[in-house]
């Protein structure tokens, strides 16, 4: 019988889902609109919004990777520029409203690598720029070409990717709609590893499963400390980093990471 708070169980339109079927406790989640490149139109939003939350709650996940369904030949190949048309800027408001699909990557408690099967554009960069840990495949091409349609990038590209790269290439990116192949990502910082087919999708389940392998709070508390250097004074994150370092040392996983140590083996994390 399929459980309503087992992503393994759900089912969607665009999305297509696999749960441990790579790594231990790693979920995928692959947005596929193959006729599209798997551009994010309304239904994979939502199915999104849906999808990551599923994950976050379900006991069987500890990892989540979003990719492009490689038969879409891209990651994300941006917004559904269909729907873009007819849109005016009050329904674009709505849509730009939180919750958002980029934001809810970026808070999941659990950490989330994007799989950059392919070219990663306007929406779909930012929806890497989301995730935790990027690797990509050495055909992905990555930009922010919204400049060529005469708007900007909406989903957090002109925060999250200057933080990533730096003001002077985040301007160059945005302001120019040039596309940069994976290789040239990795040397900016847009991504972080460029893999070919042989080692590709060896090397994104081998670190997703080794992350899997942590303790879930270990892994969610170090996301958070991680993500407020972005926002808070060194002062301020140095005094937020102790705050939650000290809480760890009142977990069950803190005293079976040790134990294990000791014991010369294999701790067995339970994410309390
Ligand atoms: N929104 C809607 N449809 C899209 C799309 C998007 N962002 N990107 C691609 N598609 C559609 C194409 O219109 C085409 O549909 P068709 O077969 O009905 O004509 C189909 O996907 C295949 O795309 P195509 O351009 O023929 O494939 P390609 O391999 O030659 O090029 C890209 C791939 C990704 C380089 C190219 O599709 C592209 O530049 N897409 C737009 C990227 C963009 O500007 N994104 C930012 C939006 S803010």
């Amino acid at each position: 019988m399929s459980d309503p708070d087992r992503l393994a169980d759900a089912e969607y339109e665009t999305l297509r889902v696999d749960v441990g079927g790579e790594a231990d406790r790693v979920a995928t989640v692959a947005i596929s609109r193959p006729d599209a490149r798997n551009a994010l139109n309304a239904t994979v939003r939502s199915e999104l919004m849906a999808a990551v939350p599923l994950a976050e709650a379900d006991d069987a996940v500890r990892v989540l990777v979003i990719t492009g369904d490689d038969e879409g030949r891209a990651f994300v190949a941006g917004a559904d520029i269909t729907e873009f048309a007819d849109r005016d800027g009050l329904e674009q408001r709505r849509i730009s409203e939180r919750p958002r699909i980029y934001e809810t990557i970026a808070d999941a408690s659990i950490p989330v690598i994007a799989r950059v099967n392919g070219h990663a554009l306007g929406g779909g960069c930012e929806l890497a720029q989301a995730c935790d840990v990027r690797i990509a495949h050495e055909r992905a091409k990555i930009g922010q070409p919204e400049i060529n349609l005469g708007i900007m990038p909406g989903g957090g590209g002109t925060q999250r990717l200057p933080r990533l790269v730096g003001t002077g290439q985040a301007m160059k990116l945005a302001l120019s709609g040039e596309l940069i192949d994976a290789t040239e990502a990795a040397d900016i910082g847009l991504v972080e590893e460029v893999h070919g087919d042989g080692t590709f999708d060896e090397r994104v389940y081998e670190l997703a499963g080794t992350i899997a392998e942590k303790s879930p709070v270990a892994l969610e508390f170090t996301k958070r400390a991680v993500q407020a250097s972005a926002r808070m004074p060194m002062d301020g994150g140095i005094d937020y980093e102790a705050e939650l370092f000290t809480t760890l040392f009142d977990t069950e996983d803190k005293r079976e990471g040790i134990a294990a140590f000791f014991e010369d083996r294999e701790p067995e994390f339970e994410g309390r």
